[in-house]
């Protein structure tokens, strides 16, 4: 059986290795097609080596634009490398444009779809990628779910329960796999920290980056908290240019306390969360990298996705405020990682071979 994997963005490289490994040691042909949603070597290439992905068996080099540009793009391009490779199924992962356009595409090809990371809801439709969940796994074949709530949604939405599978986290299973090599990593020493406590911020999400009302609320935070903590900043390439069109970059870059560097590889980003004494984002993964991880995260997003690591794990959602991030970084400083957090079930670093299982099991 031949099954062709989709990669677009960052946040798809350590879903897809672990699965793309699986598929070989399973005897699978396993092809990648990597969108090119992503395309800067520190957004993309660095991931490959680091994860052991190999080349990609095609290359759609889409690039930016709007969302209704990439998806188009994506479709008509995605289209004819199904044509070329006619895989016994396609892999999707995750939330991003890359995902629901090459699900569509294969979907309305009769070529079977397996979706993993399925089933997770913010409720909050304004998010581009809750869109990209609902019709991604409302029309996908096979759904591979992350954390129980995934299941909730997906049998209240009526999707059959027999094409629903509880397999765990595949991030995790990346993250399981490079802890060690990560933690060789000199990043720290690189950065100019000598064992000094930091706190690690990634915020990218448009609706807190892109227009000057959040950026500037999330400047003030920063330039708090950095009078309590050393602040490490990697700065993902939208938030760069949407701060610097904002005049807000300056004041971050320039404080002594602040340092804004460029967007890390895996394993320098795996190192710096692992001894990181707060994070603070609006990411998806990091969420659930921090759970495992056993390190406080504050959220600054009104909802999540990914309730496992609110209810048992050691993420907290705080709002776009001031004041309220700050006490609650106050409060972690002050306290240090919740004592009850624990890693939820089936994030075991098996993930992957799960899903391989089911895969040859129902598409054989
Ligand atoms: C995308 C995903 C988001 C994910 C994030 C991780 C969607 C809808 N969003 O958002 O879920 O959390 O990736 O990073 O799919 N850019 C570069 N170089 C790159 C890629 C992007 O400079 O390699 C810049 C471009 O100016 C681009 C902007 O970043 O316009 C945004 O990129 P885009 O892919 O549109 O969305 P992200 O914000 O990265």
């Amino acid at each position: 059986m031949n099954i062709l994997s989709v990669v677009g963005a960052r946040p798809n490289f350590m879903k897809v290795a672990p699965i793309h490994a699986a598929l070989v040691q399973a005897g699978f042909g396993s092809r990648i097609v990597h969108t090119g949603q992503h395309y800067d070597v520190r957004m993309s290439d660095v991931f490959f080596a680091q994860l052991g992905l190999p080349e990609p068996d095609a290359h759609l080099g889409v690039g930016s634009g709007s969302h209704a540009f990439q998806t188009a793009r994506i479709m008509e391009t995605f289209d004819d490398e199904l044509s070329r490779f006619r895989p016994d199924g396609v892999v999707v992962v995750g939330d991003v444009n890359s995902t629901v356009a090459c699900t569509l595409v294969a979907v309305k090809r009769g070529i079977p779809v397996a979706h993993v990371e399925a089933g997770l809801r913010s409720g909050d439709r304004s998010m581009p990628e809750e869109i990209n969940r609902i019709v991604t796994d409302s029309i996908s074949d096979l759904l591979f779910v992350s954390e129980p709530s995934g299941m909730a949604n997906l049998l209240r939405e009526g999707r059959p329960p027999e094409i629903t599978h509880f397999v765990g986290n595949v991030m995790i299973d990346s993250l399981v796999m490079l802890r060690q090599r990560a933690s060789e990593s000199n990043v720290l020493a690189e950065i100019g920290l000598n064992g000094e406590a930091y706190g690690l911020v990634t915020i990218h999400r448009p609706a807190n980056v892109d227009s000057p009302e959040p950026a500037g609320k999330i400047r003030d935070i920063l330039m708090e908290l950095a009078d309590k903590i050393r602040i490490v900043f990697p700065m993902h390439p939208r938030t760069r240019a949407s701060f610097s069109e904002l005049g807000l970059l300056d004041g971050l870059v320039s404080h002594s306390a602040i340092s804004v560097i460029e967007p890390q590889g895996y394993l320098e980003f795996l190192n710096l969360m692992q001894h990181a004494t707060l994070v603070l984002t609006d990411s998806g993964g990091i969420q659930e990298e921090t759970t495992y991880l056993g390190v406080p995260c504050l959220t600054i997003r009104d909802s999540t996705e990914r309730p496992i690591t609110v209810e048992i794990g050691t993420n907290q959602l705080i709002p776009l405020d001031a004041p309220t991030a700050i006490g609650a970084a106050e409060e972690i400083l002050g306290v240090g990682p919740s004592p009850t957090s624990r890693v939820p079930d089936l994030w075991d670093g098996s993930a992957a071979s799960r899903v391989v299982k089911i895969l040859g099991d129902e598409w054989a």
